[in-house]
């Protein structure tokens, strides 16, 4: 009975080569797991900054309402400003209304300018800060709140 002489030092050197590949593999995928850990991957809400359009989507006289930035915004001629749709009792988003904006929550009312006339809400809507960006467009800054009745002359 004979069986066929294997090298052992051809042995060793697949078990050494299969080894070595084993390590390089775990050592990636470590690398990968390391690389996706460090990444963040926490989300810090809408930014404070940002464009809502041109002035002419504003005509003058208008007061329109930007819900999904929960903002409102007031063209008076060329000046223009924007107030906070943000209800100071609970945080609802407050609506226009005939004489200025009213929440449907527990009933706070405003006057145009934001001004409580009416409910619970503590104090007046906010008014921020707005600007026109190079691009043209207006910039507004819900982290730059301005005194009420400042407009910014367009
Ligand atoms: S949240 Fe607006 S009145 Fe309460």
């Amino acid at each position: 009975m004979s069986t066929s002489p294997e090298k052992p030092s051809s042995r060793r050197s697949l078990l050494t080569w299969f080894s070595g590949a084993a390590l390089a593999g775990s050592a990636a995928i470590s690398a990968i797991a390391n690389f996706v850990f460090m990444k963040p991957r926490a989300t810090y809400g809408q930014p404070s900054r940002y464009l809502i359009g041109r002035p002419d989507d504003y005509p003058t006289g208008t007061r329109i309402s930007v819900d999904a930035r929960r903002i409102c915004v007031v063209r008076e001629g060329q000046k223009l400003a924007v107030i906070s749709t943000i209800c100071t009792h609970l945080g609802c988003t407050v609506g226009i209304s005939d004489t200025g904006f009213a929440c449907p929550c527990h009933g706070s009312r405003y006057d145009q300018d934001g001004n409580v006339t009416g409910g619970p809400a503590p104090k007046s809507l906010a008014w921020y800060r707005v600007q026109l960006a190079p691009n043209g467009e207006l910039e507004v800054d819900t982290n730059a709140q301005v005194n009420q009745g400042t407009y910014y002359n367009l």
